[in-house]
C-alpha cells in the first residue's frame, strides 16, 4: 500500500465486540479511580500557597484521567490486587499534569479543560515551576514505590518527552515538517507516556515480559491514535466540548498530520496560504485552510491513520487472558478515536 493511501481497517466494532462506552469503562474502574483521585488529591498539597493554587486550578478541572486509568486496567487485566498501582496511576497522571503546564507554556495556549490555562492567570513562571513540582512530585511517589525497574522505565519515559517536547520546538514553523518528523515527535510528546502506563501496570501484576511488551505496545499505538486523533480535533471539534481552543496548532505554526497531508495533496495556491500560515501562525486564511484541508482529504487520512494505530492497539491485547478489564482496554481503544474531547 503506498504510504498515502487512506487505510481501510477498522477497529472492532461487531456487535459481539466488547463495549467500548465509557460510562461502563468507567463504572468498572470506579473504586480504583475515586482512590487515584484521592491520592493525587493528597500529594498536591504544598505548604507554598501559590503550588497549591495553581495545582488544585489545573487538577480541580478534571480531565480525563485516561493515562491513570490504563495504569489501573493494564494492572487488573493481569490481576494484580495490591494498591501500588493506585500510586502508578498517580505519578503517571502527576508526570501528564506537568506536561500541561509546560505545554500551554510553549503553545501560548490560554484555554485548558474548559478553564483559564494557569499561564494566562497566574504568568509563564509559575506554570513552568509548578509544572517542575509536579514533575519532582512525581519522582517522590516513584522512589516511595521501592521498584527500580518502575524507575527505570519512567525515568527514560520523561527523558523521552523532554526531547519529544524540544523536537516538537525545532520543527515550529517549519512548512517542511513531514510525516515522518510528526511522528517522531508524537511518538515521544505522546505515545510513550501511554506505553509506560500500560507496560507498568503489567509490570506491577508480575507478569512475564512477553506479556509487558505486549502491554508496552498497546499503549504505544494508543497514544499515536490518541494524538493523530488530537490533533484532528484541533480543526473539527466543538470548542466548548474540547475545552481547548480551536486552531491552536496551526496559530503556533504546528504542522500535524491534517496539515501535512494537505499541504502535500492541495493545488498550489492553497498550497502556498498553509505554508504562509505555518510561517507566520496568521489564522485569517483559516477558512480556506481548514477547506484545503477537507477538500485534501487531510482529515481523513489523518482519521485512517488513528484507526490503524488503535487496531493495532486492539490486536496487541489478544495475549492476555480475557476479562471485563481486557474488554474496557479494548473498548478505550476505540475511545480514543472516536471522542469529542
Ligand atoms: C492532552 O491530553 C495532551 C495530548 C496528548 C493531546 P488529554 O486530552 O488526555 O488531556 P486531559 O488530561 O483529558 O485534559
Ligand atoms: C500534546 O500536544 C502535548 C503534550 C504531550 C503535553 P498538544 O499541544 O497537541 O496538546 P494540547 O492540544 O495542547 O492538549
Ligand atoms: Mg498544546
Ligand atoms: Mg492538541
Amino acid at each position: 500500500m503506498s504510504p498515502d493511501a487512506a487505510t481501510t481497517r477498522r477497529v472492532d466494532t461487531a456487535a459481539n465486540a466488547p463495549a467500548c462506552d465509557l460510562p461502563a469503562i468507567q463504572s468498572l474502574v470506579a473504586a480504583d479511580m475515586a482512590a487515584v483521585d484521592a491520592l493525587i488529591r493528597r500529594r498536591l498539597a504544598s505548604d507554598v500557597v501559590l503550588v497549591n493554587q495553581i495545582g488544585e486550578h489545573i487538577v480541580a478541572a478534571g480531565g480525563k484521567r485516561l493515562r491513570p486509568m490504563l495504569a489501573v486496567l493494564a494492572a487488573r487485566a493481569l490481576g494484580y490486587a495490591g494498591t501500588d498501582h493506585h500510586q502508578l496511576a498517580a505519578i503517571i497522571e502527576f508526570i501528564h499534569t506537568a506536561t500541561l503546564l509546560h505545554d500551554d507554556v510553549v503553545d501560548e495556549s490560554d484555554l485548558r479543560r474548559g478553564r483559564k490555562t494557569a499561564n494566562a492567570l497566574w504568568g509563564n513562571a509559575p506554570s513552568v515551576l509548578v509544572g517542575d513540582f509536579l514533575y519532582s512530585r512525581s519522582f517522590q511517589l516513584m522512589v516511595e514505590l521501592e521498584r527500580p525497574q518502575v524507575m527505570q522505565v519512567l525515568a527514560d519515559t520523561t527523558n523521552a518527552i523532554a526531547e519529544g517536547e524540544v523536537l516538537q520546538l525545532l520543527h515550529v514553523r517549519n512548512p517542511d515538517t513531514d510525516e515522518a518528523a510528526y511522528t517522531r515527535v508524537i511518538e515521544r510528546k505522546t505515545a510513550v507516556l501511554f506505553a509506560a502506563a500500560t507496560r507498568l501496570g503489567a509490570l506491577l501484576a508480575d507478569a512475564d515480559a512477553h506479556t509487558q511488551q505486549a502491554l508496552h505496545d498497546y499503549g504505544l499505538e494508543l497514544g499515536f491514535a490518541f494524538q493523530i486523533a488530537d490533533d484532528v480535533l484541533d480543526y473539527t471539534a466543538d470548542a466548548g466540548a474540547l475545552g481547548k481552543n480551536l486552531g491552536d496548532d496551526l496559530a503556533e505554526g504546528k504542522a500535524t498530520l491534517p496539515l501535512i497531508h494537505a499541504l502535500a495533496h492541495a493545488d498550489a495556491d492553497a498550497a502556498a496560504a498553509i505554508r504562509h500560515a505555518i510561517a507566520t501562525g496568521d489564522l485569517t486564511a483559516m477558512p480556506a485552510i481548514l477547506a484545503a484541508i477537507r477538500g485534501s482529504g487531510g482529515l481523513d487520512y489523518s482519521a485512517a491513520k488513528a484507526r490503524d494505530h488503535a487496531c493495532r492497539a486492539q490486536d496487541a491485547l489478544h495475549v492476555i487472558p480475557p476479562s471485563l478489564w481486557r474488554d474496557a482496554l479494548h473498548g478505550l481503544a476505540r475511545y480514543a478515536i472516536e471522542r469529542d474531547h
